[in-house]
């Protein structure tokens, strides 16, 4: 350690980016602390994301089986009900279990908790309530909060308006529940409350759900969801919201302007996306400032532009996931210790966890074209979908398909999506594939297991070269 300082390394926030920066650089040999004002540790992903929405989706998915889903395609009748402050109660048993977990990572591999909010004092010296601690070292890995509506105020604790940490812990199912933002938070959160018995309707700026993802993708996800339920106004916006009573009154216009409609609603769950947090770290004092999108820049190293300040995870630039997190966390405490750490930013998974599951990984069909100079001879696709895979027809769960898309001349792989119940897992090959360079050809003639559904996947990549069997 250099006796200069208090520590050689020194985190701020305990996300999933900063507790694994904080436990590698420890492993590492650094004299390492974290600093982390919420009452436990594991950020927004823990404490009121990945996890509590992942248990309520868990939850809420056996509920609507039993209810009267696959139980009664099996002909197994279950009458079931539930009671909400027991789910609620086993949700946060999996939270506590969960954020538990990393303090006793963090004793064992001797990291420092420092309570309370940091801010800097100058480019080695954080403040942390009324004591200053100097580090070699410092990362900020501070996270993101809610993207805040103009005229739709969230009020968590009312219950009435709220963002996801409220939407995740309300008392009552709600009659009527109004989403804005048909994303990823908006389909997770809509789903649960609409197995749950909510109307669900879903108020989306754009003309299509899920930006970002693959325009098939994308579609056939409309399809499934208003199938099961969710309502959906898209390309509209919500100009205000009041709160009265046990109702709320919005107001809700075409996006690109018309006359205001009036829509009811029982509960509104804000969900338009989410910002970094940097307000109160005093950025200025150790030199720093953020882009126009609050964000702090850093080079491929995690470098900001100021010597021994880094920054990763959400308030870095890049897609605000808690897996891109981690491997940053990683990577910036072996670039702190002297090795060398990389995170390959073109090959990270997203997984949007409905039923079924949306997962992705690489270029979108349409950013692969994009990328050929609009060529579409220069791009390849091979689809295939899940009602002819032997074990979703097995299952009877037979919506959706897997999306290989490939590079014409060279084959290699550029980017697979897919949607189908077990997307989430089967992603992870496809990242692993790419991580290795496989070209379309490499995925057709690998042994998969029968009956699987990653058979699909396996068929998707012959579809490419043109040879599907089972289709
Ligand atoms: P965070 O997890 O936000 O952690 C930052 C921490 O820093 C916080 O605990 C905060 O209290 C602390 N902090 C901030 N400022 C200070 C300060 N000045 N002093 C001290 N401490 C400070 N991602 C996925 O990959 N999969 C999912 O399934 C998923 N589900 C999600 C569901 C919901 C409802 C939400 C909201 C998010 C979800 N995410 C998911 C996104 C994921 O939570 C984030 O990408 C991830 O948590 C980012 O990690 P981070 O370490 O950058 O920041
Ligand atoms: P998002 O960016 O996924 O979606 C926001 C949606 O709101 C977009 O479709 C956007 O067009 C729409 N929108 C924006 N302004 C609007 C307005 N005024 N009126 C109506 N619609 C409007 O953001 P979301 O869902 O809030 O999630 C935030 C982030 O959290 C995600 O981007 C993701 O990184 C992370 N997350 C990841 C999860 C996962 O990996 N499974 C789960 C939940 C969150």
């Amino acid at each position: 350690a250099d006796t200069a300082y208090d520590f050689d390394c020194l985190i701020i926030g305990a996300g999933p980016g900063g507790y694994v920066a904080a436990i590698r650089a420890a492993q590492l040999g650094l004299k390492t602390a974290c600093v982390e004002s919420r009452e436990t540790l594991g950020g927004t992903c823990l404490n009121v994301g990945c996890i509590p929405s992942k248990a309520l989706l868990h939850a809420s998915e056996l509920f609507e089986e039993a209810e009267g889903g696959h139980f009664a395609t099996w002909g197994i009748d279950a009458k079931a009900t539930f009671d909400l402050s027991k789910m609620m109660g086993e949700k946060s048993n999996a939270v506590g279990d969960l954020t538990g977990g990393i303090e006793f990572l963090f004793k064992k591999n001797k990291v420092t908790w420092l309570k309370g909010l940091g801010s800097f004092v100058d480019a080695h010296t954080v403040k942390v309530g009324d004591e200053t601690f100097t580090a070699k070292d410092i990362v900020i890995a501070t996270g993101s909060s809610v993207t805040p509506l103009p005229g739709v105020e969230v009020d968590n604790a009312g219950g009435r308006i709220v963002d996801s940490t409220g939407a995740l812990e309300l008392s009552e199912v709600p009659e009527h529940l109004v989403v804005i933002g048909g994303g990823v938070i908006g389909l997770e959160l809509g789903s649960v409350w609409r197995r749950l018995g909510a109307k669900v309707t879903v108020v989306e700026f754009l003309p299509q759900i899920l930006p970002g993802m693959d325009e098939e993708v994308r579609k056939e996800a409309n399809k499934i969801f208003k199938k099961q339920g969710l309502n959906w106004m898209l390309g509209h916006k919500v100009t205000g919201a009041q709160v009265k009573g046990k109702k709320v009154a919005l107001t809700i216009e075409k996006s690109d302007g018309g006359d205001e409609q009036t829509l009811e609603a029982s509960h509104v769950l804000v969900s338009i996306g989410r910002r970094p947090n940097t307000e109160g770290l005093a950025l200025d004092k150790a030199g720093l400032q953020v882009n126009n999108r609050g964000q702090i820049e850093i080079d491929h190293e995690f470098r900001t532009g100021v010597e021994g300040i880094w920054a990763i995870g959400d308030v870095v630039p890049g897609p605000m996931l808690a897996h891109k997190a981690e491997d940053e966390g990683i990577a910036v405490a072996e670039n702190i210790a002297g090795e060398t750490g990389i995170v390959n930013h073109d090959v990270i998974p997203n997984v949007v966890y409905t039923t079924p599951e949306i997962a992705g990984v690489g270029l979108t069909q349409e950013q692969a074209i994009e990328a050929a100079g609009g060529d579409k001879s220069k791009v390849k696709i091979g689809k295939f979908p899940m009602m002819a895979n032997s074990r979703a027809k097995a299952n009877r769960d037979t919506d959706g398909f897997v999306k290989v898309i490939a590079d014409a001349e060279t084959d290699r792989v550029l980017g697979v999506w897919m949607i189908n119940s077990l997307a989430g897992t089967m992603i992870a090959q496809a990242a692993q594939a790419m991580e290795f360079g496989a070209t379309s050809e490499d995925i057709a003639y690998t042994c998969h297991a029968h009956p699987t559904h990653a058979e699909a996947f396996k068929e998707a990549a012959m579809a490419v070269q043109g040879k599907p069997i089972h289709m």
